[in-house]
């Protein structure tokens, strides 16, 4: 079930299991360390990481619904040289290969922070999230910004390099962008966009879904981008049990990212690696 991903780089990625705990839902990774279920699980991705500082908050709002959970996950915190500073000692003693979560707002922020993470042993690969894109793309077409912010960069990094795509903000333009750029896979997708209404009355506010409502929209999703792209998918959305990541990889999915059913139970992400391992049948 070892799965190897970017081997034209310096330093390939090669995933023991094909269950990876998605970014943003494995805590502070450096609180991993003596976590003996770490070692079932193929990767842990970090939660997103700016360039610069952003103290605005460094907590995801999470709200619970009916059909899964609502999240806002504004990429913040003290950014990636601090992070990298503080956790990369920790990072280097887990069972599992940390893959560092960048959330850039230009093409010159992506490439110091490809330099960065190249040139960084605890650091397995890199995950790009284009959430700031998208926001600060919003009077022209997000492709054209994705693919100013992609061109000529991913290929100089020497760890292998995700993109990941939010479904409903043409994922297909996008996975073409991010192959034709070199990415070594796609994560898909990041949640479905959601609103919630604010207490007494307030305003709608936008959300993502996660939870297991959502996976046979990853499942439509992942089997319509593998019949059109070349890339490995990882398919992120939905996935709490071995036969829900089973029908992802039956589906055209390499690997599978856990989100928010971490939260519940930190130990999914391995209780589902052993489960595939084991011959998961298929849910009903
Ligand atoms: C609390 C929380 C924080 C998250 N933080 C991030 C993040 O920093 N970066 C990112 O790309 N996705 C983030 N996500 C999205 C997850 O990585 C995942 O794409 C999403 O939850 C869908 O997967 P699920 O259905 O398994 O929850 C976050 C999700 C949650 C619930």
């Amino acid at each position: 079930m070892a799965l190897e991903l970017g081997m034209s780089r310096g330093r390939p990625l090669r995933l023991r299991a094909p269950v990876m705990i998605a970014a943003g839902c494995a805590g502070d990774a450096t609180r991993l360390a003596g976590a003996s279920w770490l070692a079932d699980v193929g990767a842990v991705v970090t939660h997103s990481l700016t360039s610069r500082p952003d103290r605005s908050s460094t907590v995801a709002r999470v709200h619970e619904a009916a059909c899964g959970v609502l999240y806002d996950p504004a990429p913040s915190g003290p950014g990636l040289e601090a992070t990298l500073d503080r956790a990369w000692r920790v990072w280097q003693t887990l069972p599992a290969p940390i893959i560092v979560s960048l959330a850039p707002e230009s093409a010159s922020e992506l490439a110091a922070m490809l330099e960065t993470c190249s040139s960084t042993p605890a650091v397995a690969a890199v995950e790009v999230n284009l959430d700031l894109l998208t926001e600060v793309a919003d009077s022209r077409p997000a492709s054209e910004a994705v693919r100013r912010l992609l061109e000529g960069l991913l290929i100089l990094s020497t760890v292998p390099v995700f993109v990941k795509l939010a479904p409903g903000y043409g994922e297909v333009e996008l996975a073409a962008i991010a192959a034709g750029a070199g990415a070594d896979a796609l994560v898909l997708g990041h949640g479905w966009p959601a609103a919630r209404a604010q207490p007494r009355g307030g305003r709608l506010r936008d959300y993502r879904l996660g939870g297991p409502a959502i996976q046979p929209l990853t499942l439509a999703a992942v089997e319509r981008l593998a019949s059109i792209c070349d890339l490995p998918l990882i398919a992120c959305g939905g996935v709490c049990s071995g036969a829900a990541a089973g029908e992802l990889l039956r589906s055209g999915a390499r690997a599978v990212q856990v989100g928010s059913a971490q939260l519940r139970d930190p130990e999914t992400a391995a209780r589902v690696a052993r489960e595939l391992a084991a011959g998961a049948p298929l849910s009903d």
